[in-house]
């Protein structure tokens, strides 16, 4: 059995996020994803429009995805890898070289997967906000 784990914020799910758990599933039989709590969150500078529960419940109903964990703070991947025997920690190919993540290859084996181009939460939240301006607009016409 080859456990994966993953972490992340998975705000507004979409595409680049389900091909990315797409990619971590084929690597091995179990997928874990380690789930930035709000208060976490808060501390990266980070504000979600979903709260913790409603991330959850979302990624619990993707069929690629078979676990999900809190993430509360940045030291706490060692002890996951170790709690959950973990065999690889991935992460989309922007985090790739990161600190966050290249000390880990001393516990378990680290991937950088393909990052979807085109898409992210803060860009959605971003067009969101300009196509409301866009209508408010052509309301008040
Ligand atoms: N991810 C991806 N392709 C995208 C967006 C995200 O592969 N287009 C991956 C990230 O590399 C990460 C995981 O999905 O491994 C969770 O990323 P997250 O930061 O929650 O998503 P983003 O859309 O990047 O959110 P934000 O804009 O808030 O950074």
């Amino acid at each position: 059995m080859k456990i994966i784990l993953t972490y992340g914020t998975f705000d507004l799910l979409h595409y680049g996020h389900i091909r990315l758990l797409k990619q971590a599933k084929d690597l091995g039989d179990y997928l874990i994803v380690g789930l930035s709590t709000d208060e976490f969150n808060e501390k990266k500078g980070k504000k979600s429009y979903y709260n913790y529960a409603i991330r959850k419940e979302l990624l619990e109903a993707i069929k690629y995805v078979d676990s999900v964990i809190p993430e509360e703070c940045w030291e706490q991947k060692i002890e996951d890898i170790k709690k959950y025997h973990v065999d690889t920690v991935v992460m989309g190919s922007d985090w790739a070289g990161s600190d966050q993540f290249e000390y880990l290859r001393d516990y378990c084996n680290v991937e950088f997967l393909h990052r979807t181009e085109g898409i992210s939460t803060t860009q959605i939240k971003e067009e969101l906000h300009d196509s409301k301006k866009i209508n408010k607009q052509k309301v008040l016409k």
